[in-house]
């Protein structure tokens, strides 16, 4: 097994073939290799895994509706994502496929194991299954008595002979396990969400299904030619396969994996049935499971029904790759949904880095050039700057941890203090002043400074901005790699004197959208299904029924700017209002508050508007939208910002 204090394996999920890559995928990939970039620049053997999933019965299903053979089909899609991840220079050192054949030989070994351990059973299953989830639900969780309580989709009634694994008999110990290991899944707040589900009773799970044939077949000592196995036991088992597990065992000292990243929608896979599996073959558990959150698209869930998934593709070529990874790791907390909209990537992109880090690396090319000819040397950094250095280097320090307890987000903010210690010791010691008035050494060394803040923020950005942070290098001429990464951040030292190119401008501003729309992909859905709104958590609590955060996330909540107001002619209630919520055209909205509110009072004033309701018609008006408004017996009032709001503004 692993040393792991020198190894570290990183694995994303493997992707269905039943879609092409959208932004969900695009991050979670994206986060894995921002770790496994760091991993390899600090030193460690690190290896690094992505892939597809291509058997069940979703993707035997997708490829019959588009008429092609089911391999064929699978050919093609996971050919899309390896397609991606090259373009998007994804540092993976191997791609699985679930249809490789020294997997499924990994596989039936598991199976085998899991058997010979005792943990295997065969039974009748009936109850009913999720095609687009490829999960099994108890009658009592599914959503009035037929639909998916995870995507709403209608179930299918199975009843066949299958194989089951004992996942009740793991419960003790997988809870002990969650007990031990406090930080075996993270975010910690998922952690609960897990022990709780395990705490609620774990029943044995069907691993074997008769009624379609794409997948891997049983071990022949078996001899029971009709079963394939489960498509997530299947799946899960890619970690270990990928390594030899079943073959030449090659690379198997690379487990246990050093951090499993998913998405939260497939958490209990990875942190229930994944541990009880490998509990199962005697094999140790990996280090962290880290689950990351979801993203929506302008305050709306993405789907592929409403034609509004992002293409990351497009994202990137039109705003910059690197740009784009800086912007999904800085803009959500690790762990926490996320919005995407090009306003919010422009704001990052001329903020964070155009202002703070480009404009930077631009005023010290120009102030060496112009003072020093581009020569710079560090010798006197310490004896002038010994505070911004000391400041600078307990913000690197603070780094690391922050990466490996996967507060990215946190890791980015953190980087980005040493800059503003650079832009701010600019402004403070005035370098034109210092050459004007004869102190050219302390001119120099401030030149110095300013370097040696970029130079080590730089290799600490690397792993998120590899390309961007390797021509920042190119122009103070070092390389990224484990030696520099070691003396400018770990052993603090200052860059040996050199001299300073110019470059072009790394983060030209951006003024106006880059894409007028992103184009949906592949909008049209292989099977038509009926489908019910899922109505989560129907056990209420005095009165109000509980909801998911995704669906709260399905309102869109805006700040609003009333840009005119008047009185809708004979009416006692009602209000015409000009709404200004950051779109082209201000919204139209009637509000029923004329009783409280009169025009004058609301011109001008901001609002909370509900900004994706569908447009109603009151007294023969449109309204395209709704105000907030608290009532009581003492009347009515607006809820509003509590201080000035670009209009636009989401609240959530
Ligand atoms: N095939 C399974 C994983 C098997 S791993 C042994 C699967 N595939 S998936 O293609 O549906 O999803 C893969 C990953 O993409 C998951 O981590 C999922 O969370 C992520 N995302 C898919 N849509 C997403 C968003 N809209 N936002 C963020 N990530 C989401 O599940």
């Amino acid at each position: 097994m692993s040393d792991s204090c020198h190894k570290a394996y990183i694995t994303t999920p493997i992707y269905y073939v039943n879609d092409i890559a959208h932004i969900g995928h695009a991050y979670t990939t994206i986060i894995a290799d921002t770790l496994a970039r760091y991993s390899r620049m600090s030193g460690l053997d690190t290896y690094f895994l992505t892939g597809t999933d291509e058997h069940g019965q979703k993707i035997e299903e997708a490829a019959k509706s588009r008429g092609k053979t089911t391999q064929a089909y699978a050919d093609e899609i996971s050919a899309t994502f390896k397609n991606l991840w090259d373009d998007f220079d994804i540092s993976y050192d191997k791609f699985i496929r679930t249809t490789d054949e020294d997997h499924k030989i990994g596989v039936q070994k598991a199976f085998s194991q899991m058997h010979k351990k005792g943990d295997v059973y065969k039974d009748t299953y009936k109850g009913h299954y999720c095609i687009s989830c490829e999960t099994f639900f108890p009658t009592i969780q599914l959503v009035d008595d037929e639909f998916c309580p995870e995507c709403g989709k209608s179930t299918t009634i199975v009843e066949e002979e299958s194989y089951f694994f004992k996942l009740s008999a793991y419960e003790d110990q997988l809870l002990k396990y969650y007990e031990d290991n406090p930080e075996f899944i993270l975010p910690k707040s998922k952690r609960n969400e897990v022990i709780r589900f395990v705490e609620g009773g774990l029943q044995d799970l069907s691993i074997t299904r008769t009624s379609f044939d794409w997948g891997v077949k049983l071990p022949t000592e078996f001899n029971d030619p009709k079963h394939v196995m489960y498509v997530w036991l299947d799946a899960l088992m890619n970690y270990l396969t990928a390594l030899g597990y079943g073959g030449d065992e090659e690379k198997m000292d690379q487990w246990p994996a050093r951090v499993q990243l998913i998405g939260k929608d497939i958490l209990r896979f990875h942190a229930i049935y994944w541990p009880a599996f490998l509990m199962s073959i005697d094999m140790p558990l990996p280090k962290h499971i880290a689950a990351h959150g979801w993203w929506t698209r302008d305050g709306e869930k993405m789907s592929k029904s409403k034609g509004n998934v992002v293409n990351p593709k497009e994202v990137a070529d039109a705003y910059g790759l690197d740009n784009f990874r800086y912007f999904m790791l800085r803009e959500v907390p690790f762990g926490g949904d996320g919005d995407f909209s090009q306003k919010a990537l422009m704001d990052r992109i001329n903020s964070d880095l155009g202002n703070d880090l480009g404009n930077l690396l631009n005023r010290v090319i120009g102030m060496s050039g112009k003072y020093f000819e581009g020569n710079v040397h560090s010798s006197n950094v310490a004896q002038y700057y010994q505070t911004e250095l000391d400041e600078v280097h307990a913000s690197l320090d603070l780094l690391e941890p922050l990466l490996y307890d996967m507060q990215i987000h946190r890791y980015l903010e953190e980087l980005w203090r040493p800059l503003t210690v650079a832009n701010r010791a600019i402004d403070k010691y005035e370098p034109w002043n210092l050459m004007k008035n004869g102190k050219e050494e302390e001119a120099m060394a401030l030149n110095g400074l300013i370097v040696a803040i970029l130079a080590k923020v730089s290799v600490m950005l690397y792993p998120v901005m590899p390309a961007v942070c390797t021509k920042i290098s190119n122009a103070l001429c070092f390389t990224i790699d484990t030696e520099s990464w070691k003396s400018l951040v770990k052993d603090r030292a200052l860059l040996a004197p050199f001299n300073l190119k110019k470059i072009d401008p790394l983060f030209p501003r951006i003024e106006a959208p880059l894409l007028t729309q992103i184009e949906p992909i592949d909008t049209t859905e292989p099977v038509k299904k009926k489908e019910k709104e899922v109505k989560k958590e129907s056990d209420a609590t005095e009165g109000i029924a509980l909801i998911g955060i995704d669906q709260f996330f399905q309102t869109s909540l805006k700040v609003g700017t009333v840009v005119a107001a008047e009185e809708v002619p004979k009416s006692k209630k009602l209000l015409l209002l000009q709404v200004d919520v950051g779109e082209e055209k201000p919204r139209q909205v009637v509000a029923g508050i004329k009783e409280w509110y009169s025009a004058e009072d609301m011109l001008g004033t901001q609002v909370s508007v509900v900004a994706n309701l569908k447009p109603a018609k009151l007294m023969g008006l449109k309204s395209e939208g709704m105000l907030l408004a608290a009532k009581d017996e003492d009347g009515l009032c607006m809820i509003r910002p509590e201080k000035p709001k670009k209009s636009g503004t989401p609240i959530g």
